[in-house]
């Protein structure tokens, strides 16, 4: 992009990208205005409705509950399983024969796997895991790359009613014992090896190491992706292919009642301790159902494409369940967007006919840098929709995706959300007036405001907490064995509203312009990752005495840390150390959390009670006024 596309870009941030007449007369929700008026009036009913549009074995009697706030309920005594949506209820219809996942290997293979088949799959999966004693209730951890096998294991889970807790698979042994640990899963499934960027990761190695000496781990699945011996652990390890191999094929769908918890999802917050945010079936799949619908829009015979990873959120809620109980096809893809070449994501986008495409903003900047020329040689005439979530999306990039991927002809759904909300809750409709960069307005029946630090609404234009005002369906229910961490952590900061943590603006129009996390957590390539974490990962190197951990703006992937080090009387700091340390984080924690830059420091600004003014260190690092600093101690 040339210097003055750039001027011409941030001059234009007010321009209105209107919807064309095609996009209108095949929206969904054609009058927005009025579904958000409708919404707004009675949200419970909205949800009654979305509610309605599932299948239930008992409907609920109460919608909603709030004689226990903040610990709300939804659905009450509502039986359900959001398994009999995604795959039962298809089972005998047409949908049976659609193709329900597509999936391509980082070396290009492919698979697809029909709605029946993927049935089977889920069903012989489920029994496996009652044969190795998994019950209602049960922890299952879940170590798995952008493989089938994750979606499989997750819906066998929910199935019988295990919570599934997916652990990136990018994390390290390290990270994956603690959440583990914190859950007491009773069964892993992992892979013996994964692949990325033509590389082979041993998975298995890391799982042995991080399950060593686990108290709650009885087995371990074992999927096989390579050709390589396995080191198998007699009596704890079984391959997926024997254990599955001998299971019938048909398995009940165990009925939960709607407040029962789905899955347990670890993410970073301000402390070095990840939480486990808990989801329950009934409220969950409701929130998701109804956003993906109303907000992908989705068709009946869609190909749709979410980038991310079944190890967060937006896998758990966009590539797995809601796009299955839509009964459309959902892509999963194993490898990474530039390689073997930077036109990967867009030749697979005319080989599998995409419609709608689903990507963070981080992807969208890295592959803007290898230049127009790599998407514009793709007509993808298939597309119609495009999505962005993660972070906030610059208008250059928005511009970018809006005119060489999407032809200026698809809208972009800017999705703010998070692991906690489950949901979509401030995003557009396709047949909104959109601007670049900005998330638009909260989701029907969503009330969204910004406040000061005392809880008061700012006035129009203004900076301050995005905090959601309005209980809804897919919200988390608590963080897993530590209910006091939820009500501090979301309904403390802002009274009587749920504290999100981001900063954001709203315009003249309403519309909220998010600007990112207000706390110490950073978004690196869209990754969650707390300051506190690396910081805790640096100190347990036995060179390091103190360590701060700040994020700086990053080009492509948003936002980058960097560690500021002390170190322990008598070692000195060199480039060797720092290789070092940046191995030690990888680790600890795994290649995303590792800083891009380690600077060796004598002192570290902090408060008369010894606590690490980073904000402080950032003012100084980005060259920017340092603030308040009466605060600090010297
Ligand atoms: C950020 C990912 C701006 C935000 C679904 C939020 C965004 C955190 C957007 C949650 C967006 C996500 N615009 N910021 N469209 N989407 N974020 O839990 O800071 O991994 O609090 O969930 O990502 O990250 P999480």
């Amino acid at each position: 992009m040339s210097k003055s596309e750039v001027t011409e870009v941030l001059l234009n941030e007010d321009k209105i990208y209107k919807p064309s007449e095609k996009v209108l007369k095949n929206a969904r929700i054609k009058q927005w205005k009025a579904a958000h008026k409708k919404a707004e009036k009675d949200p419970i009913k909205f949800w009654e409705e979305a509610a309605n549009e599932l299948e239930w074995y008992n409907y609920w009697g109460q919608t909603f509950d709030d004689s226990n706030a903040p610990f709300f309920k939804w659905f009450l005594g509502g039986k359900c399983n959001i398994v009999h949506n995604a795959l039962d209820r298809h089972m005998g219809t047409p949908v049976e024969n659609k193709t329900a996942i597509i999936w391509e290997s980082d070396d290009g293979d492919k698979r697809k796997i029909s709605y029946k088949e993927l049935n089977k799959m889920v069903c012989k999966m489920a029994n496996g895991l009652k044969f190795l004693k998994v019950r209602k209730g049960d922890r299952v951890a879940i170590y798995l790359q952008n493989i089938p096998e994750t979606a499989v294991a997750m819906l066998a889970c929910a199935k019988i009613g295990a919570v599934h807790s997916v652990v990136y698979a990018g994390y390290s042994a390290n990270a994956l014992r603690e959440r583990v640990d914190d859950q007491g899963a009773k069964v892993l499934i992992t892979s013996d090896v994964g692949h990325r960027r033509g590389k082979i990761i041993d998975m298995k190695s890391l799982t042995d190491k991080a399950i060593s000496g686990s108290r709650s781990i009885q087995h371990v699945i074992v999927v096989k992706q390579g050709d390589g011996p396995v080191s198998m652990k007699m009596n704890r390890d079984i391959f997926y292919d024997a254990l599955v191999e001998t299971q019938p094929s048909n398995c009940p769908t165990e009925k939960m009642d709607s407040e029962d918890p789905l899955f347990i999802l670890y993410t970073s917050g301000t402390t070095s301790k990840p939480k486990g945010v808990v989801h329950v079936h009934g409220g969950y799949m409701v929130g998701i159902n109804r956003t993906f619908q109303w907000v992908m829009d989705v068709k009946e015979d869609d190909v749709y494409w979410c980038t991310a990873d079944p190890g967060w959120i937006t896998g758990h809620s966009y590539i797995v369940y809601a796009p299955l109980m839509s009964g459309i096809t959902t892509m999963m893809f194993e490898g990474v967007p530039d390689f073997p070449k930077p036109d990967r994501i867009w030749k697979m986008i005319e080989k599998y006919e995409v419609n709608i495409l689903y990507t963070a903003p981080t992807l969208i900047r890295a592959l803007m840098s290898y230049g127009d020329e790599w998407p514009s040689k793709y007509k993808m005439k298939s597309l119609r929709l495009l999505g962005s979530v993660g972070e906030p999306i610059n208008p250059e990039a928005w511009r970018w995706y809006h005119k060489f991927v999407g032809k200026s002809k698809c809208p972009i759904m800017d999705t703010w959300w998070q692991t906690e909300t489950g949901m979509f809750m401030i995003a557009p409709l396709p047949s909104m007036p959109l601007k670049a960069g900005s998330a638009t307005l909260p989701f029907p029946g969503i009330q969204a405001e910004i406040l000061d630090g005392n809880g008061k609404k700012v006035p129009v234009g203004k900076g301050g907490f995005l905090a959601i005002k309005t209980p809804w369906p897919s919200m988390l229910r608590t963080v897993f064995k530590n209910p006091d961490r939820y009500i501090k952590t979301y309904w403390t900061d802002s009274p009587g509203y749920y504290h999100t943590g981001d900063l954001a603006t709203k315009d003249k129009d309403g519309y909220f312009w998010v600007q990112g996390r207000s706390d110490d957590v950073l978004s690196i390539a869209g990754h969650r990752i707390g300051s506190a974490e690396i910081e805790s990962a640096l100190v347990s190197h036995k060179a390091v005495a103190e360590a701060a951990v700040i994020g700086k703006p990053h080009p492509i992937k948003g936002e980058s840390a960097k560690g500021f080090v002390i170190l322990r009387k008598g070692i000195k700091g060199d480039e060797e150390l720092i290789v070092e340390l940046k191995k030690h984080i990888r680790n600890k924690l795994g290649p995303i959390a590792v800083t891009d830059e380690i600077e060796f420091v004598e002192k570290l600004p902090k408060t008369r009670s010894g606590k690490i003014m980073r904000r402080v260190i950032k003012a100084a690092e980005l060259g920017q006024d340092l603030g308040d600093t009466s605060g600090l101690a010297d």
